[in-house]
């Protein structure tokens, strides 16, 4: 993860190096920091946390340096700490980076001999070190940013500042991503074209193993073999998208509530007949389809899954994205197609895995709300979420719409293998989920009084089946990642293989029960853990709370609907669920601890 940024200009660079960086602090946000070259003199300033800290610390006495580099950290290799913040610096030499140097113990074993010497944990000290020495040794920096390629194990993007070349901003990506831009104001890079707004007016995506070198008024690049490369220069918006809470008290909540107009935008864009017609996939010859993500995206995968096998009667393989990467090819034969769910499109493992299946040749289709992240350019087909900018670092609206597409996918996919009658109950059903979504919010007031009971829990677990075993996972880990209250998701007849063994009456219980085809089958399970003392909110129609209501203490309701679409209409109460405890337990809720909303390291 971690975002990088830089600027070379005809004015002090600092407070456009701050911007940057506050643009990217989605990235990461344990610790902030900027070198500027001044009057030939590397200056760093640095600060823990957030990227305010470092501005707080940069508006008394800032610097005026014209060129300068600045970092804001996801911390891998070492705790949050100023001696750990990026910039990192070697005589001459500034350094920030993105990604895992993995080889570094043995370069730093190898450095520390020619008696260098360190002052952080971090893997990316041993980057300036190598461009100090071969510069100290006669290379130009360009030289040097091409051996240390030929060192370096790992994925990375790196930005270099040098005495040396005092007006040049030398970049180099491998893996992780990295745009080189340029406009009236100067020249500049970062992770994420979205950064640039209003400052560059032309950028270019650099590829696997492109070098940059970023001057005022030039930005020059190779490729990996050293050649001048010519890339596609796309055009920066003219304005970012300042975004605001709305009135909302966090990011978060403001995007659970647009839900009903996301789930009306995918509507209007994937209802139409004509929706998928540019994917040259011919989904009715398909024998397998794979499925692919992290976090919640894979467990909007899960639910993905049991659409195609209940609409379209297609198997699907679902892939957390961190293991396929490292899985057995094993050749396959017969049509298939990959499907990658991101809200970012920069997940580094889903990314592994996009690489990977196109050297399988097989088809591959991004389902992504950043149409110009990686996923987004190099899928074969990429179908935009329409989520809009999703500022939570736990996923809400945007996890919605990957249902919603996928939903509308499905159908087509339903639709296309002769299943008409099942893709037409699909739809009419997916047609009528903005109401049922803006019935579910009003439920509030309701899920703040059940938050209540889950505020000095230890422990919650979360239990359904069918279709909506996924919610259970997806509900567990928005829990625990904005209230950091442990929390897991069950499929509810597997309690009693291990799981019971958890409940007692300090145990939150969450069972997904809304009426329908399993609801006999989880209420026999729900009365097991009452039975052990397990304190039970069912998330459920009215029918399906009224007959457990002599076992359960609370409820989350939901409007009666089709078992199909029960997962999307469920993930609203237990977002809210997890947005009050966790605002009442006094959590950052947007920023939570040790998260970043871009993954960009394995
Ligand atoms: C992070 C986010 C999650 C997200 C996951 C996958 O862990 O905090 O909310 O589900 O990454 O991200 P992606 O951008 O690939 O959907």
């Amino acid at each position: 993860m971690c975002g990088i940024f830089g600027a070379v200009a005809a004015k002090p660079v600092a407070d456009l190096l701050v911007e940057g960086l506050n643009r990217l602090e989605y990235r990461g946000y344990d610790s902030a920091g900027i070198v500027t070259l001044e009057d030939g003199e590397l200056k760093r300033v640095c600060a823990v946390g957030k990227v305010d800290a470092l501005r707080r610390r940069i508006s008394t006495g800032g610097p005026l340096g014209q060129i300068g580099i600045a970092h804001t950290r996801w911390a891998t290799h070492g705790a949050p700490s100023e001696h750990n913040s990026h910039p990192h610096i070697a005589p001459g030499v500034a350094v920030v980076h993105n990604g895992i140097v993995e080889n570094h113990t043995e370069l730093r074993s190898a450095l520390k001999t020619q008696g260098c010497t360190f002052t952080s944990e971090t893997d990316t000290e041993v980057i300036p070190w190598m461009i100090s020495r071969s510069i100290a040794a006669g290379a130009a920096p360009a030289r040097a940013m091409q051996e240390i390629s030929e060192r370096i194990e790992g994925s990375y993007a790196i930005g270099v500042l040098t005495q040396q070349d005092p007006d040049v901003i030398h970049a180099r990506r491998a893996g992780s991503p990295l745009v080189a831009a340029f406009g009236d104001s100067g020249g500049f890079i970062a992770s994420d074209v979205a950064a640039l707004a209003g400052m560059a007016k032309e950028a270019v995506f650099l590829e696997d193993g492109d070098r940059a070198e970023i001057a005022r008024d030039r930005v020059t690049i190779h490729d990996s073999t050293g050649r001048i490369a010519h890339r596609r220069i796309v055009r920066v918006d003219e304005s970012f998208e300042t975004l605001d809470r709305g009135g909302f008290a966090h990011f978060m909540l403001k995007e659970i509530n647009e839900q009903p107009t996301v789930a009306a935008a995918v509507g209007a864009r994937y209802a139409p007949s004509d929706a998928f017609d540019e994917i040259m996939v011919d989904f009715r010859r398909l024998d397998r389809v794979k499925l692919i993500a992290c976090g919640s995206s894979y467990y909007a995968c899960l639910v993905a899954r049991r659409w195609l096998a209940e609409v379209a009667g297609l198997e699907a393989d679902v892939e957390l994205a961190s293991e396929y990467r490292y899985a057995p090819v094993i050749a396959h034969t017969g049509n298939e197609v990959a499907i990658f769910l991101s809200q970012s499109g920069e997940t580094a493992d889903t990314l592994a895995c996009l690489d990977k299946a196109k050297s399988l040749r097989i088809a591959t289709i991004g389902v992504v709300n950043q149409m110009m992240s990686t996923l987004g350019r190099e899928a074969d087909y990429a179908l935009p979420l329409l989520a809009g900018t999703e500022v939570g670092v736990a996923s809400t609206k945007a996890f919605l719409a990957q249902l919603l597409v996928m939903a509308r996918l499905v159908a087509h996919i339903g639709a296309m293998r002769g299943h008409r009658a099942a893709a037409e109950r699909f739809r009419e059903g997916l047609d009528r989920v903005p109401g049922w979504i803006a019935a579910t919010l009003h439920n509030e007031a309701a899920i703040i009084s059940v938050a209540e009971h889950f505020l000095h829990a230890k422990s919650a677990v979360f239990v359904a089946r069918g279709g909506l075993y996924p919610l259970a996972l997806e509900g567990a880990l928005k829990l625990k990642e904005i209230s950091y209250i442990h929390a897991e998701g069950f499929a509810a007849g597997e309690l009693k293989h291990g799981p019971i063994a958890l409940i007692d009456h300090t145990t939150p219980v969450v069972a997904l029960a809304p009426s329908g085809e399993l609801f006999s089958k989880v209420a026999s399970n729900v009365r097991e853990i009452a039975a052990r003392g397990g304190r039970i909110t069912v998330l459920g129609d009215r029918r399906a709370i009224l007959s457990l209501s002599d076992v359960a203490s609370t409820a989350l309701t939901i409007p009666s609907c089709d078992d199909l679409i029960q997962p999307i209409v469920a993930a609203i109460p237990l977002q809210l669920l997890s947005y009050h405890v966790a605002v009442a337990r006094g959590s950052d809720v947007d920023r939570p601890r040790n998260l970043a909303k871009s993954v960009t390291v394995e």
